[in-house]
C-alpha cells in the first residue's frame, strides 16, 4: 500500500501564501505563470454567496477547481457550507492546512484509498464521500475503524454514465446498511450533470439541466415518503449556477469553475448574453513572445505543459483581433494582422485559460495580483497532482 507514503509527501508541502521580497510586476514574473487577480476573484466569490443567499440555499464549492488550501479557507470565510473535493488525495492537502467539512465528490473502492480516510478521520476531520455500489460501501465499511464516523451522500444518476446509482432499489439497499452502521451516518444525495454544463445556449442547457433534476427530485421524494431522514442534496456547476438555484429538493451548489472562469464557459453563453459574463475571468496565464515565425505571427513560451488542452484555445483579450494556437508542448502561436505590429520580442500577454481545472494542476503556484497592479505573494497549489 503506497497511500500513506504519498500521504506524508503531500502533508510535506506547503500551505498558505508566500510573501515575495518585494513586489513585483507581471511583466518580472518568469513566465508561462499563473496570474490571480485577487479583487476579480474576491468578486466571483462574493457574488455567488450573494446569490445562493438571495435564494436561500447554501454553497459548497468544488476544490478541485483550485486545489489551494488558501482558497478553500477564503470561500468558508465567504459562507459556503463547506468544500468538495474529487478525490481522497486533494481532503490530504486541503486538511493538512486546516481546511475541515469536506465531500469526497468521487466513489473509492480500494482498501488503500479508503485507509486514508480512516486516517483523515482519525485526525478528526468532518468528512463526506459519496457512494454509489455496495461493493463501494462494503470497502468503506471494512476499513473504518470503530471508533470513528463518516458521512455519507448516495451519488445518484440519470444519464450521464460517470458515476452515480441508477437503479432505486439500490439506493434503498445502500440507505438500509448504512443506516445500520453507528460509524455511518446517511445525510442524503449528490447529482452532478456534467455534461449538461457546456451546452451552448441558455435555453437549451436550462431545458436540459431542469429536466434531469425533475427526474432526481422525485428520486429522492420517493426515498423521502419511506420515512428516511437526510438532509443534504447537492448538485450542480458553474454552468447551471442560475438555472439549478430553481429546483426546491437542492440545498447547496457544488460550484467549481465560477472564481476563475475559463474561454471554455465563456463560449456556452449566459442569459442574456452570447458570452457567459456573469463572472470575470481572475486566473490569467502570462506568456512571453520569444520568436517570430511570420509576419502576423508570435510564438509565446506557453504551450500543453503550461495549459489545458483539452477543448478550445487560448483566448486572448488583451490584444484586439489575435487568436491563439497551441504549437506543442512548450509553445504556443499568437495570430494577427493587426496586433503584431505592436507586439515586440519579450513582451508580456496574458492569455485566458482554455479550461482552468486542468490549467492550474499544471503549475505550482498562484502569482497572487493586488489591487496596484503588482504581485506581493504566491499561494500554492498545494493539491497540485492530487488526482488518485
Ligand atoms: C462532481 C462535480 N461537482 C461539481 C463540479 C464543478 O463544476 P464547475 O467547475 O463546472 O463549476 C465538478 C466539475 O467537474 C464535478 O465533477
Amino acid at each position: 500500500m503506497q497511500e500513506p507514503f504519498l500521504f506524508d509527501q503531500i502533508r510535506s508541502r506547503p500551505t498558505g501564501p508566500i510573501d515575495l521580497p518585494e513586489p513585483v510586476r507581471v511583466l518580472d514574473l518568469p513566465t508561462p505563470a499563473l496570474v490571480l487577480d485577487r479583487s476579480l476573484f474576491s468578486s466571483n466569490l462574493a457574488k455567488m454567496a450573494a446569490h445562493v443567499a438571495a435564494h436561500g440555499k447554501g454553497f459548497r464549492p468544488h476544490a478541485k477547481t483550485h486545489k489551494c488550501p488558501e482558497i478553500a479557507k477564503a470561500q468558508v470565510a465567504s459562507g459556503a457550507v463547506g468544500v468538495c473535493v474529487a478525490k481522497v488525495s486533494e481532503a490530504v492537502a486541503q486538511t493538512g492546512a486546516g481546511v475541515d467539512n469536506i465531500l469526497i465528490t468521487s466513489p473509492i473502492t480500494t482498501p488503500g484509498k479508503v485507509a486514508i480516510l480512516d486516517r483523515l478521520a482519525s485526525e478528526g476531520h468532518q468528512l463526506m464521500i459519496v457512494v454509489d455500489s455496495l461493493v463501494g460501501l462494503n470497502q468503506l465499511q471494512s476499513g473504518i475503524a470503530s471508533e470513528n464516523r463518516l458521512d455519507i451522500l448516495i451519488d445518484l444518476d440519470v444519464n450521464m454514465g460517470r458515476t452515480g446509482v441508477r437503479e432505486d432499489a439500490t439506493v434503498l439497499e445502500l440507505i438500509n446498511k448504512i443506516n445500520d452502521d453507528e460509524r455511518l451516518g446517511f445525510r442524503g444525495f449528490q447529482f452532478y450533470a456534467g455534461h449538461v454544463m457546456h451546452i451552448e445556449g441558455f435555453a437549451d442547457r436550462r431545458e436540459a439541466s431542469l429536466s434531469l433534476w425533475s427526474q432526481v427530485s422525485e428520486r429522492i421524494e420517493n426515498v423521502r415518503a419511506e420515512g428516511i431522514n437526510f438532509d443534504i442534496v447537492t448538485g450542480c456547476g458553474t454552468g447551471t449556477f442560475n438555472i439549478d438555484i430553481e429546483v426546491d429538493s437542492i440545498t447547496d451548489l457544488q460550484v467549481g469553475s465560477f472564481i476563475f472562469m475559463d474561454e471554455e464557459y465563456r463560449r456556452i453563453g449566459g442569459e442574456h448574453n452570447d458570452r457567459f459574463l456573469d463572472f470575470d475571468v481572475s486566473l490569467t496565464i502570462a506568456t512571453t513572445t520569444i520568436s517570430q515565425p511570420m509576419n502576423g505571427a508570435m510564438t509565446v513560451d506557453a504551450g500543453f505543459k503550461s495549459m489545458a488542452s483539452d477543448t478550445v484555445p487560448a483566448a486572448v483579450d488583451e490584444l484586439a483581433n489575435t487568436k491563439f494556437r497551441f504549437a506543442g508542448d512548450e509553445h504556443g502561436v499568437l495570430l494577427s494582422k493587426e496586433s503584431m505590429q505592436s507586439l515586440k520580442l519579450g513582451d508580456v500577454v496574458e492569455l485566458v485559460t482554455p479550461h482552468c481545472d486542468p490549467t492550474v494542476n499544471l503549475h505550482d503556484f498562484y502569482w497572487v495580483k493586488e489591487n496596484d497592479g503588482l504581485i506581493h505573494s504566491c499561494w500554492p497549489i498545494t493539491g497540485r497532482g492530487c488526482t488518485w
